[in-house]
């Protein structure tokens, strides 16, 4: 690559980096359930940007995870939510492991409007969304803090939305993405299904904010690629999965190390919303052609919560939650610091 282009683009990832206080352009994924402070804290302190998934915590909870982090770190990180969808119907299930009581699909969440308050009080970086927008009031409140709003967006035509709303970044989440799908009408999410390779760049001339790159990133060539296509930042998560600091289940580390591209699958079988997930025996099976269809978020977490304690108690990998994205592969058994160091010197020696 020409030299003055690769001056561009490092020039344009350096503006943003240092935009969100990181030395480095790559940001840890919001994982929800997979994101304690330690895997922040190391990402953080190795130049990137910490992530908390804050979907199912109350204000206490995510008021301690914020505690534990500063504790250790100074550096940069994001609170994320998802964006509240209309009220569910309800559909119920055969069950996979023991009885289910009825009561099993009031799964609650915690209150959406609390968690918000508790993030702007927070003032961490930058909140980000996923399913959909925030408020008008609520974009103002984050900007008066000095609060970054990234926003995860899946097509051209969500990306335009946060835009116009006052978002600082946009990130387009490809649907190689481990985790939910962020697109803002569940009903979508299998049917657009849009590969990052084809997603960014036009996301990238479609707004003009800058663009976060994020699914099935997981080594230098990934971050390079993703900045030759006009991202300003990489937001990586399965990739970090397999690190001491992550703490997941040994079964679901192991696992990732032997997941092919192919082996994963969307499924809305264990929340009711789309997710990329190991292809499990309880994935392949729920996805037969006369399996009963998956009750809607958030009541499907309510059926599977006793299948997938007993799982995570007995380490079964065929019942297990194990989220996953398309380069689990890529995902090294290191620690987060030397990762997050390494995706950077790697990808320095690719546009050039
Ligand atoms: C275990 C797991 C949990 C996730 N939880 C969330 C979440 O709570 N909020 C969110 O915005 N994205 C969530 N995601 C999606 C990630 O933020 C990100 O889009 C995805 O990990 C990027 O793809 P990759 O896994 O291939 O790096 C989750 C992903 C994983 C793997």
């Amino acid at each position: 690559m020409a030299t003055h282009k690769r001056t561009i683009l490092l020039a344009r990832a350096e503006a943003f980096a240092a935009k969100m206080s990181m030395r480095l352009p790559i940001l840890l994924a919001p994982m929800a359930g997979a994101c304690p402070p330690s895997l922040s804290i190391a990402v953080a302190n190795a130049g990137g940007m910490g992530a908390c998934g804050a979907v199912l915590m109350n204000p206490d909870s995510i008021e301690a995870w914020v505690a534990a982090f500063r504790q250790e770190s100074n550096g940069p990180f994001q609170l994320n939510l998802w964006i509240p969808g209309p009220p569910p119907m309800r559909d119920p299930l055969a069950s996979w492991g023991p009885p289910v009581r009825s009561e099993a699909a009031e799964a609650v969440l915690p209150d959406f409007e609390a968690q918000c308050q508790f993030l702007l009080s927070a003032r961490p970086t930058a909140i980000s969304s996923i399913m959909g927008l925030f408020s008008t009031p609520f974009v103002s409140e984050m900007k008066s803090r000095g609060i970054s709003w990234l926003a995860t967006t899946t097509t051209v035509a969500e990306a335009r939305a946060p835009e116009a709303a006052g978002a600082e970044a946009i990130i387009a989440q490809g649907m190689e993405a481990g985790g939910h799908r962020g697109t803002f009408r569940a009903e979508d999410a299998e049917a657009q299904v849009v590969g990052l390779m084809a997603l960014l760049p036009q996301v990238v001339d479609a707004v003009s904010i800058p663009v976060i790159a994020t699914g099935g990133i997981a080594d230098g060539r990934g971050v390079a690629a993703a900045l030759i296509l006009g991202a300003s930042a990489v937001q990586i998560g399965t990739g970090f999965l397999r690190t001491p600091e992550a703490q997941i289940h040994p079964v679901w580390a192991q696992k990732l190390g032997q997941t092919e591209a192919h082996d994963t699958r969307i499924t809305r079988a264990f929340s009711g919303r789309p997710g990329r997930s190991v292809s499990t025996r309880y994935v392949e099976a729920a996805a037969a052609p006369d399996a009963p269809p998956a009750a809607p978020y958030p009541h499907q977490r309510g059926f599977v919560r006793l299948m997938l304690q007993q799982a995570t108690h007995t380490g079964d990998a065929d019942r297990m939650q194990m989220w996953s994205g398309q380069s689990a592969r890529l995902a090294q058994v290191q620690s987060a610091a030397a990762i997050t160091r390494q995706l950077w010197q790697d990808a320095l020696k690719f546009p050039s």
